[in-house]
């Protein structure tokens, strides 16, 4: 057969015939490697089925009842937004050994147990190796299928043999077109092997897992085409070396992103964690400085967090500011907000902020809690005994409201907090009996009600 070459982005997978430095769509530098292609491949030339499309007014559409498959792991469940939805394809990306083909395994078995086929296709792992892991999880379903196989025909042969209604793929990366003269894991045969892997699920309503590897930075690896033609996108994270997994919703058709999963993994493979505010309260370092218990929202969960901090004096001429599992730009402007408007003085400390847990938050509601931890460490004092902290902090000092006060009280409450510190024009209705709440407008006023004038 005929081969070209093209040049595609790693990036964002537009192609150009001749090689470009620098990336026409997507801007970005050396990204465009070379690929041969044969002449009459295209990936948008695969058809999602057979029958010439017809328009028709949407109200005349038939709405099948949303109907969603229970993978039987909860956690899973709720990122997914409530199950399966037939035919669609969820991309599940994650560092290498952070627990993919566990969790996939897992829930693989599950849905086999309730009653259809589930074909699961490993391109890295021979027979046995899946086998011993399956024994361990006890994931040996007879309606639960296996191929060990990279050809993509291969793939799509079986398919048509198992007739699965569940497909996990993993991972794209490893699958290959042997017409396609470029090597597995490059971007045009990432790209062809899911729109095949994606006409499949749609027209033989499949649900179909695809695994997708990560980049040292944590994006996914190929094309970010990929993360295009699908319907969901699921990040599975947390730190290898400690036992707590997160599952997030990157994008999802099918419902909301702001959602998160969270799993133990241990000798049995992944356990779901229901009550994630619990296994952090076992961590709490009350009394310490620099420590300070925050609520923060995971979706429509409450969830308590450790904040903390640590500053000692510095050395350096440029002294460190490193943040690890919170908003690098948002630690930046609470360290800055706490010079400004509260007369702290940093510039000859090192600064470190975290989490403990290894969970990372983005919400703005916990800069109070920065604010204070960081704070607390500078003057080596704790923060008064039982107390939780929300609040976001803007720009000239003020602590500004949060949404769902109520709910993160409510939360306080129910994990024996005595007091709560929370912004002073939060909408909260009722709080808990046994919770006090200390209300207030800025960080000056938070820092003086905790004890920690400079
Ligand atoms: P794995 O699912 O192979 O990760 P990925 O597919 O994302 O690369 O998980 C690998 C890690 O999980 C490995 O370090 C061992 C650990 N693990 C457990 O701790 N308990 C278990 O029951 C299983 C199956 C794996
Ligand atoms: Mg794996």
């Amino acid at each position: 057969m005929k081969a070209k070459s093209v040049f595609v982005c790693t990036g964002c997978g537009s192609s150009s015939v001749k090689w470009l430095g620098r990336c026409p769509e997507c801007g970005e530098y050396g990204t465009m490697l070379e690929e041969r292609v044969p002449a009459n491949s295209d990936a948008s030339k695969v058809r999602l089925s057979v029958a010439p499309p017809r328009p028709l007014p949407l109200c005349r559409v038939a709405s099948e009842a949303e109907e969603r498959a229970q993978t039987g792991i909860g956690e899973l469940d709720r990122v997914l937004g409530g199950g399966l939805v037939r035919g669609s394809v969820i991309l599940v990306g994650g560092e290498p050994g952070i627990g993919k083909s566990t969790l996939l395994l897992q829930a693989a078995h599950q849905l086999a147990e309730k009653g259809g086929r589930v074909l699961l296709v490993s391109g890295e792992e021979s027979p046995e190796q899946v086998r011993m892991r399956a024994s361990r999880l006890h994931a040996l379903s007879p309606r639960l299928f296996l191929l060990c196989a990279t050809d993509i025909e291969d793939v799509c042969e079986a398919v048509k043999e198992v007739k699965p209604y569940v497909l996990i793929v993993d991972s794209i990366q490893t699958v290959y077109n042997p017409e396609m003269s470029s090597a597995p894991g490059g971007v045009s045969q990432v790209r062809d092997c899911a729109a095949r892997l994606q006409a499949l699920a749609k027209e033989s309503a499949i649900t179909t897992f695809l695994v997708g590897h990560v980049t040292k930075d944590g994006a996914l690896a190929g094309p970010r085409v990929l993360e295009h033609m699908v319907d969901t996108v699921l990040y599975f994270e947390g730190e290898r070396y400690d036992s707590l997994r997160v599952l997030r919703a990157a994008k999802n058709r099918f419902g909301s992103v702001a959602e998160v999963g969270v799993f133990e993994m241990g000798d049995g493979g992944l356990r779901e964690v229901e009550d994630p505010s619990l296994l952090f309260s076992r961590l709490r370092g009350e009394g310490i400085p620099g420590s300070v218990p925050v609520i923060t929202m995971e979706g429509r969960r409450p969830l308590l967090v450790e904040v903390q901090a640590l500053v000692t004096p510095s050395t350096l001429p440029v002294p460190k500011r490193v943040a690890a599992g919170l908003d690098q730009r948002r630690f930046t402007l609470d360290l800055a907000v706490l010079e400004k408007r509260a007369g702290l003085r940093f510039s000859d400390h090192d600064v470190f902020a975290g989490t403990a847990g290894g969970l990372s938050v983005a919400e703005p509601a916990c800069d109070l809690g920065v604010c204070l931890a960081v704070a607390s460490s500078l003057l080596d004092r704790p923060l008064p005994e039982g107390m939780a902290v929300f609040g976001e902090v803007g720009l000239a000092g003020e602590v500004r409201p949060v949404s769902q006060g109520e709910v993160r009280l409510r939360e306080a409450g129910r994990l024996g907090f005595r007091e709560a510190m929370l912004p002073a024009s939060c909408e909260a209705p009722a709080s808990p009996p046994g919770l006090r709440l200390s209300r207030v407008g800025s960080v000056k006023e938070a820092l003086v009600t905790c004890g920690l004038e400079g």
